[in-house]
């Protein structure tokens, strides 16, 4: 079966992140497909919005770490960027199910989702610094915004999770239901928004967002220069070898 799994009912697309075995890390190829889907919904008229999500134990562990190494996002084009740029500029809604862990984009994502249901054993985390990186999607901007500066260092410099009830809290998150209502609970939102007139939505959605994305675009394309050149660095060589040996990592000599 394919890693993203990607089905259109009623007027809503759904997209489930379906590598369990990888706790559904993601990679060059399923970024493409991702992409892929998220340009054809937003083309298709009678796609109402998206809704994006994992299983009722993990939504996704970021980017697959190897294939990462082996596939770096080295231009404009790679699946990666694009998929970032469909996701924060889709002009429909998007919303998402989230369970368990959802690491590095897992949870960057997020930041452009307009509604977002997490089951209580969601857990959020953005350890770009311990893997000698620096944020990606935009979240250098939209992560101080929505958490307020000292959160957001917290959560971007130190790196660890914060759970479904921290989420509510900041308001990243809409609601917390069990794991097993969190996808349920997002398609029947997702039914609703589809009975809506679509020009409607489509004009709020830009409304809300117009005055915002510039800056959006312009910390992503920012990020992802800097971004690259660290992933040539020794820190992220370090970090990543780490993972792979299941090894704690020795930043001390860098
Ligand atoms: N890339 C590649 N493989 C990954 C992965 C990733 N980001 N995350 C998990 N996996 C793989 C593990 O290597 C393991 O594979 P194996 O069974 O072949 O050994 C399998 O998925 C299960 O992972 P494991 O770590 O045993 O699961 P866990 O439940 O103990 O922990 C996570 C889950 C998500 C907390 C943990 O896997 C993790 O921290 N992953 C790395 C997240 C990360 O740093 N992502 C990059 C963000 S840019």
């Amino acid at each position: 079966m394919s890693d993203i799994l990607v089905h259109t009912e009623a007027g809503v697309t759904t997209l489930t992140f379906n590598r369990p075995d990888k706790k559904n890390s993601i990679t060059a190829a399923m970024y493409a497909t991702l992409a892929d889907a998220v340009e054809a919904a937003a083309a298709d008229p009678a796609v109402r919005c998206v809704v994006f999500q994992g299983n009722e134990t993990t939504f996704s562990a970021g980017n697959d770490i190897g294939d990462f190494l082996n596939n770096p996002p080295t231009t404009e084009d790679s699946p990666v960027l694009r998929f970032l740029r469909a996701v924060a500029q889709f002009p429909k809604p998007l919303l998402a199910a989230v369970c368990g862990p959802a690491v590095g984009i897992g949870t960057t994502l997020l930041f452009h989702c307009d509604l977002v249901y997490a089951g209580d054993n969601a857990a959020f985390s953005m350890p770009f610094v311990n893997l000698g990186l620096c944020p990606e999607a935009a979240s250098s901007l939209l992560v101080p915004q929505m958490l307020g500066y000292h959160r957001a260092a917290e959560a971007l410099l130190l790196g660890e999770p914060f759970m479904a009830e921290a989420a509510l809290e900041v308001g990243l998150v809409n609601r917390v239901l069990a794991p097993s209502e969190a996808s349920g609970y997002a398609q029947s939102v997702a039914r609703k928004l589809a009975a809506k007139p679509l020009s409607s939505l489509v004009q709020t959605k830009q409304l809300m967002k117009r005055h915002q994305m510039p800056m959006v675009m312009e910390a992503m394309a920012e990020e992802g220069r800097r971004f690259g050149c660290l992933l040539r660095e020794p820190a992220a060589r370090e970090a990543f070898g780490a993972f792979m040996e299941r090894r704690k990592p020795d930043f001390s000599q860098l």
